[in-house]
């Protein structure tokens, strides 16, 4: 049997949340054991109290953290992880005034990943992901969801699938794959988007065997909520759970969608109302909120955070990393952009990127919290306390990171 002990430190365990994610006045609670030691046993958390009450198993291996910050490992519970090329001619665009929407209708976002990833090879897709993948773990980072979406045909979406699969055999990190077929009508069936609908239904059944979510792009010149409920629905009988972009540019009903469907996310959420805020409390749908894109986009929009918390609605955070709307794979970033812009304190914004992110992604039993019986995922940070990770911005605060209980990062 493996044995690792990780003692001396401050460690934020998230514990307690098991069972569902934190919301209204729980949301940001740390349950902070001070100098304390977790004990992993076969990939497996097996004991963790403070270090003076702690016996430390015979031939185990000792890491004395010497009081630094201990964290769950982060989960980015909403990536593009898994594609090829890049977009910086568009950012200059869109620095001299022209839309994100805009410069997608006229063939260019989306639908230019689309086209570099249909001319790329899956070693290449891999390779690139791989590597973004490296510097996601290098900021402490032990599961991502990593979607589909920049083939809009099947061959190009399977290279992305098998993708997602290869990163995780390859990496010891969970991937949640998610197909993302209706991420934008392909310019082949612009003239009949209810066409490109059938197609994207007609690769369920194919892309299942790859993904655990199924997701679409939900928004006005995109999918409608209509074709956006007809996927889903097809996809839930085939036995996907289900996550939407939504009502990120205007309003168009996908928070209510998402309660509706019993998503377990809905994601973006700029422009949500109301209505779709309590209906999104009372399913339990978790709002993943992307700060790092509205700050990309220069939009002074955020998602209405507070009334979210509120409306006891649960929130997690994540990079969405993409290469056009959030080309960032660095999660602490993000928390600094959601304290300034969402008003979250730290603490709740590393709820959002742990236990909250792992109940998003449906992993809420498994990881995002320090406690028995749950994976040896844990990020040792060079900081005194929470606080400091997004008040000292720009920088990586990693300073190790455990996955299954074996160091991957240093
Ligand atoms: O989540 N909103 C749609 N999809 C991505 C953007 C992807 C891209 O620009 O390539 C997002 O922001
Ligand atoms: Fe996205």
């Amino acid at each position: 049997m493996e044995k690792i002990v990780i003692k001396n430190g401050n460690i934020v365990t998230m514990a307690g949340f098991s069972h569902g994610p934190q919301k209204g006045e729980e949301f940001g609670k740390l349950g902070l054991i001070e100098d304390g030691a977790i004990v992993i046993s076969d990939g497996v958390i097996e004991e963790v109290g403070p270090t003076k009450d702690i016996e430390i198993p015979n031939g185990a291996k000792v890491f004395d953290v010497k009081g630094r910050l201990v964290t769950p490992g982060l989960i980015d519970p909403h990536t593009h992880l898994a594609h090829f090329g890049s977009r910086e001619k568009e950012y200059t665009w869109r620095i001299e005034g022209m839309p994100y929407i805009e410069i997608l209708k006229n063939g260019g976002g989306i639908l230019e990943t689309v086209r570099q990833n249909r001319i790329a090879s899956e070693g290449e897709i891999f390779n690139q992901s791989l590597e973004n993948l490296s510097r996601m773990i290098s900021f402490g980072v032990t599961t991502v969801e990593s979607k589909s979406g920049y083939g809009l045909d099947w061959e190009t979406e399977l290279k992305q699938l098998k993708t997602n699969k290869r990163l995780e055999q390859e990496t010891n990190i969970d991937v949640v794959s998610t197909f993302l077929g209706a991420h934008a009508i392909p310019t082949e069936f612009k003239e009949d988007p209810e066409e490109f609908v059938q197609k994207v239904i007609e690769m369920l059944p194919k892309a299942k065997e790859y993904a655990t979510y199924c997701d679409v792009f939900c928004e006005e010149g995109v999918f409608t909520p209509d074709q956006s409920e007809r996927i889903l629905l097809e996809a839930k009988k085939l036995g996907y759970k289900v996550k939407l972009h939504a009502d990120e540019i205007v309003a168009t009903g996908g928070a209510q969608l998402a309660a509706k469907l019993g998503a377990d996310s809905a994601d973006h959420l700029l422009c949500v109302d109301d209505e779709g805020m309590n209906m999104m409390a009372e399913k339990e749908v978790v709002a993943v909120l992307l700060p790092g894109t509205s700050f990309n986009l220069m939009s002074d929009k955020y998602a209405p955070a507070q009334s979210m918390i509120e409306k006891q609605v649960p929130i997690a955070l994540a990079t969405d990393f993409n290469p056009g709307s959030c080309p960032t794979e660095n999660p602490q970033l993000v928390m600094t952009l959601a304290c300034l812009n969402l008003k979250l304190t730290p603490s709740q914004a590393l709820a959002a990127f742990t236990i909250n992110a792992a109940h998003s992604v449906g992993m809420g039993e498994k990881v995002g919290s320090i406690e028995e019986g749950k994976q040896g995922d844990v990020v040792v940070f060079d900081c005194p306390n929470v606080d400091y990770i997004p008040y000292r911005f720009g920088i990586n605060h990693t300073h190790s990171v455990f996955k299954k209980g074996k160091l991957i990062w240093q």
